[in-house]
């Protein structure tokens, strides 16, 4: 497709076919996969606008199973990087990324058995990707940093708290340095969440007075049985809520702020071949005094949409499926539908919606957002002290649901009930 420079008002541009941005969708617009190469166009106060061009961010990506999948795809897709070393223990998993990417015209990346081998024989990349177990994303991480290299980690953070603290402070260190770390989170970049994130921000909702966050999902035996590490806590770090439940939590964090207090009850109520909980139900009391229920499972047959709906004092909101479905706002009940108001909101240009990719489009807008950062435009969307603040909310309400009490979320992340091993009911011991 035609992608040529243009001025558009007061600023350049990139056009792309016959479409002409506004000088609003122009700074979006410009980091179009379509256009075909890295560009970006920046605004600065009172000059013209210039433009960058930056060489592709060379990738090493960790973990070539189901998710490395979707990271392989979509930086083949994105011109802004270039994956060109894929690193698994299994070769199988490895080749298998290469081949996917040659397929799609770029250059097969090398293989390497591990992150260690691919680093010790100079491969050139600035980026690594930790797409692993779960319980081997801190591990893998500190080794990328160590070696200066900016580094993107899956969700969860890890398993292991004390193991996040570290990361955490290391990823504070590497900044110092110019080097970056992010975590996975895509649905913190979906355009329902920027859009209601935006109206809670200016207010429009009021004051955030309750919110209830539910994944009801169900995965079968045969889910769990087609990885050895899932359904373990030394590789899982838990069930329900670790696994499927964290990204509606981070949504739960990112739009109502710190939490204070958390009490939960956890079972395995229809698996009985895995460690960890199929079923978890909480409360989550926040700093700012608003209240959230919690509810995660894998238990419920065939599984529901997940859910997350926001009341405040001005206005309410449905986001269902990683789609805002109803707004209501208090300043639209004269004239509007408040029910329509999500719409208008909604109405912003989205650059990882013309790449096709589907449900791993969110993954794409993780890239483009880490892309601004790496290019010195701004900071990660999803920075490690976020994501080891909801590592710790779900050890709170692991803990709560174990120890049969209230819990302090800032003490889980100090410290306090590390050593506190996490028993979820089983479902014998449920019947009686
Ligand atoms: N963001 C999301 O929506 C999303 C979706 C699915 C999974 N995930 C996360 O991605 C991670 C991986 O999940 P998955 O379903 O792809 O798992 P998977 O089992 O399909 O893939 C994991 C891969 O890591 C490889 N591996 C294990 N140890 C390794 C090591 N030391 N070095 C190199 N490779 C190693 C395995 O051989 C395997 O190929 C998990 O942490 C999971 O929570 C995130």
């Amino acid at each position: 497709m035609l992608a040529t420079i243009v001025e558009c008002g007061e600023t350049f541009g990139i056009r792309i076919g016959n479409q002409l941005p506004s000088p609003r969708e122009a700074i979006t617009v410009a980091e179009h996969p379509a256009v075909g190469m890295s560009v970006t166009v920046r605004r600065f106060e009172g000059e013209r606008d210039m433009v960058e061009q930056h060489p592709p961010i060379r990738t090493a990506l960790v973990g070539c199973g189901v998710i490395g999948r979707t990271h392989a795809q979509v930086l083949a897709a994105l011109p802004g990087y270039r994956l060109v070393a894929a690193i698994d223990r299994d070769a199988d998993g490895a080749s298998a990324i290469a081949d996917l990417v040659a397929a799609q015209g770029d250059p097969r990346p090398r293989t390497a058995a591990s992150l260690a081998e691919a680093l010790a024989e100079g491969e050139p990349f600035e980026l690594v990707v930790v797409a692993t177990p779960s319980g081997l994303h801190v591990q893998l991480a500190l080794e990328a940093l160590d070696a200066d290299r900016h580094v993107l980690v899956e969700k969860p953070l890890d398993v292991d708290l004390p193991r996040a603290r570290a990361l955490a402070d290391a990823a504070r260190e590497a900044a110092d340095r110019g080097v970056l770390a992010s975590v996975v989170s895509q649905h913190r970049l979906d355009p329902s969440t920027v859009a209601l994130a935006a109206a809670i921000e200016q207010g429009r909702l009021g004051r955030i007075t309750s919110a209830v966050a539910s994944v009801p999902w169900w995965r079968g035996d045969d889910y769990y049985a087609a990885a050895d590490w899932r359904g373990t806590w030394a590789m899982d770090g838990g069930g329900a809520l670790m696994n499927q439940g964290v990204h509606t939590l981070d949504l739960l964090l990112a739009l109502l702020g710190r939490p204070a207090q958390v009490t939960a009850e956890f079972a395995r109520t229809a698996h009985e071949g895995i460690e960890v909980e199929d079923t978890l139900v909480g409360t989550i009391a926040f700093e700012s005094g608003a209240l959230a229920a919690v509810h995660a499972t894998t238990a419920g047959y065939p599984g529901l949409g997940a859910r997350l709906q926001v009341q405040g004092s001005a206005g309410s909101a449905v986001v269902e499926d990683d789609v805002l479905v109803s707004l209501h706002l208090a300043d639209l009940e004269n004239g509007a539908d408040p029910r329509n108001a999500h719409a208008s909101m909604l109405a912003q240009p989205d650059p990882a919606e013309a790449l096709g990719l589907g449900w791993a489009g969110g993954h794409a807008r993780q890239y483009l957002d880490l892309q601004a950062a790496l290019h010195g435009r701004s900071r990660p969307a999803v920075p490690v002290e976020d994501a080891a603040l909801v590592l710790a909310t779900v050890r709170a309400l692991y803990v709560s649901a174990t120890l049969g009490r209230r819990i302090a979320v800032d003490a889980v992340l100090g410290g306090e009930h590390d050593e506190v091993v996490a028993a979820p009911t089983g479902t014998a011991a449920l019947r009686r």
